[in-house]
């Protein structure tokens, strides 16, 4: 069977197309995303009203670029994100499917958007349980306990911000750009030394809960910004710096508390998702603080393109809640959806 899906929830016009084959693999044949980081960048962050113009603008020629690529097959179903996300996005995708829907009469299934992050792991691999989910996006923070695929617990979450948004609003203060993230770990790679020992607190890390918080990191950055010189916080030195201790304080942070969840629930595998999980730093390290532990523990990770928002994830989820029912009525946005609600 062949999926067409479409995801809006942000800031990025996406449609993929996957075929399903027999052997219930996957097969991505189309998977284009449209981003409108250049437009946000001068507001530092996400502007709604701005988002939903883009995507209307956006959605017919992406989703006929997506078919176009997979070479035009025969549709059977479409995938569609109804939430978590910003409103006024997501009804936008909704409503473009539905009336896509009625036009071509195919059925059409609606998507989670933090389950179809979790599913980006299943796309080349069969993922192992019980999981211990860490997604890490602009939007989103939490560890979650998967017994199976559709069956999810949170477990802990921020209490604030998330680590996306943590990269992204401490990015903005030393005046780096949007989305942050993948600029302070460009920056933090070339940091080469330690000369001004900046350490920033790491927030919840000794606390036997499983929730995060990032709103002190963002604070203790910008506590520390004003403290220096106009010269100084322009400095290559300082920017590299600054950016090395940010990453690592979010590393260290998203890394133990995970690795005690997977810990005290026994879980044989850890699945990594989100836009935070594409950082190249973030993936080592965990990759080396299991190994240190000598645990047998599996770490998924989906492919680095397939981390941040795309449509390709929310058709592999839209199969699975497609095999789960079939007549899905009334699709609504839900700006709020949790991953233990129903759809
Ligand atoms: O999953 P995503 O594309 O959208 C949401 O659902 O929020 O995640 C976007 C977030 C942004 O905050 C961005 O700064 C962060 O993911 N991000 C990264 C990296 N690439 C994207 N954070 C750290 N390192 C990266 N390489
Ligand atoms: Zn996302």
């Amino acid at each position: 069977m062949k999926i067409l899906a479409i995801e809006t929830s942000c800031d990025d016009t996406c449609s993929a197309v996957i075929e399903v084959k027999q052997n219930k693999e996957f097969r991505i044949l189309s998977n284009t995303v449209s981003s409108q980081v250049k437009l946000h960048a001068k507001y530092g962050g996400v502007f709604p009203s701005l988002a939903k113009r883009e995507h209307q603008k956006n959605l017919p020629i992406i989703v006929k670029k997506a078919l176009k690529e997979a070479k035009n097959p025969k549709i059977n179903l479409i995938a569609v994100t109804s939430g978590p996300g910003l409103e006024p996005c997501l009804w936008t995708g909704i409503n473009f499917s539905k009336d896509l829907a009625k036009k071509t009469e195919l059925p059409i299934v609606p998507v989670n958007h933090i389950e179809a992050h979790i599913l980006a792991n299943v796309i080349d691999k069969k993922p192992v349980f019980p999981a211990v989910c860490l997604i890490v996006s602009g939007g989103h923070t939490q560890i979650i306990l998967m017994k199976k695929i559709g069956k999810y617990k949170i477990l802990g979450e921020t209490r604030d911000d998330a680590a996306g948004e943590c990269f992204d609003k401490t990015a903005r203060i030393l005046e780096l750009g949007y989305p942050g993230g993948p600029i302070i770990s460009e920056k933090a790679a070339e940091s080469k030394n330690k000369k001004l020992q900046i350490i920033l607190p790491r927030p919840m890390l000794h606390q036997k809960n499983y929730d995060f918080s990032f709103s002190g990191l963002k604070t203790a950055v910008l506590y520390d910004f004003k403290k220096r010189s106009k010269k100084e916080r322009k400095s290559k030195q300082y920017i590299q710096e600054m950016s090395a201790e940010i990453q690592q304080t979010i590393i260290d942070v998203l890394i133990k508390k995970t690795l005690k969840t997977a810990k005290d629930y026994r879980v044989k595998s850890i699945i990594l998702s989100g836009g935070v999980a594409a950082n190249k730093e973030l993936r080592k390290q965990f990759l080396t603080a299991i190994n240190n532990q000598h645990s047998k523990i599996i770490l998924s990770l989906p492919d680095e393109k397939l981390c941040t928002d795309n449509a390709a994830m929310v058709a592999v989820a839209g199969y699975f809640n497609w095999q789960k029912k079939k007549n899905w009525k009334e699709i609504e946005a839900n700006a709020n959806l949790r991953i233990s609600d129903e759809l």
